[in-house]
């Protein structure tokens, strides 16, 4: 079994690589004048592990590209982050469903699938080969924990992120709650904890998907003035999408964790070991 990695996933790639103690297959990428991608692998393995995120349209059509380049092997495709996951109804009329249209997509050519933290689980079932969802919570929770942070409050800034967050605060044993959008008037909302007061308290604000950070900005400001001594803001996938990593810093945030699901300067917890464990397992 080898890895193969497209251009975005690299750094993960190598770490999956390293701890199922094999190597990577060398990758050359280009562009053909008209900005059509192009790549050419080294010498393929019988068993191909390949590793790519899709975080625009460019990796999407790489990864698919790869998969395609390694039509010989068996490939078990792993898929840390997939944009697109988040489209996953036709939520008004003459919508498409894109998240189906990525995952049938990226069926064809591979045996297996594996995910981390899929933005919405039932999007696994439109895989037509199987697929496996990973969470990271456990390891969003120990780095949470080499903090240490006195008593820190988990908060999900949403309903939607609330499971997620739980699984992080269980893991370290700590408080948790989800943040609760209060309207005042037209144009005011105020946003606090449902249950917990933030007075003097370091809270990290945990979501799956960091993506404009608008949330979490507009969490953090409100949580600074109801008297949180910190806030932190934690997240698998950190797409950070039009300067939202600078916007959440500018808002006082102590800090922006994320993983190497979207190699980023702040992926400080790594999804490499659980991937490999799942792989082995299979
Ligand atoms: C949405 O349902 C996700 O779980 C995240 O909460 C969302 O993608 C974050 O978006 P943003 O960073 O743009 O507020």
């Amino acid at each position: 079994m080898k890895v193969i990695c497209t251009e975005k996933s690299q750094v993960l790639g190598t770490r999956i690589a390293r701890a199922l103690k094999t190597s990577v297959i060398d990758v050359t990428y280009s562009r053909f004048p008209d900005g059509e991608h192009y790549l050419q692998t080294g010498e393929i393995d019988d068993e191909m592990v390949i590793v790519g995120s899709v975080v625009d349209s460019d990796s999407l059509v790489q990864l698919m590209l790869l998969v395609d380049a390694c039509d010989r092997a068996t490939n078990h495709l792993v898929l840390p982050y997939m944009a697109y996951a988040r489209q996953d109804k036709r939520f008004r009329q003459g919508e498409p469903v894109s998240s189906r249209v990525v995952t049938r997509a990226l069926s064809q050519g591979v045996a297996d699938v594996i995910t981390v933290n899929i933005h919405e689980k039932e999007v696994l079932k439109s895989f037509t080969v199987p697929a496996q969802n990973l969470s990271l919570a456990e390891g969003i929770s120990s780095y949470i924990g080499t903090l240490q942070l006195a008593n820190p409050l988990i908060l999900a800034p949403d309903e939607g992120a609330r499971a997620f967050a739980e699984q992080v605060a269980i893991g370290g044993g700590w408080d948790r709650d989800h943040l609760e959008k209060i309207r005042l008037s037209g144009a005011e909302v105020r946003m606090a904890p449902r249950e917990l007061s933030a007075q003097s308290r370091s809270v990290v604000i945990v979501d799956d998907i960091i993506s404009t950070g608008g949330t979490i900005a507009t969490a953090a400001g409100m949580l600074y003035q109801q008297g949180a001594k910190d806030v932190f803001a934690a997240c698998v996938h950190g797409v950070f999408t039009g300067g939202a990593f600078v916007r959440l810093m500018a808002k006082g945030i102590r800090d922006v964790i994320c993983s190497d699901t979207i190699e980023r300067s702040c992926s400080r917890v790594s999804a490499a070991d659980q991937i490999a464990g799942a792989l082995i397992r299979q």
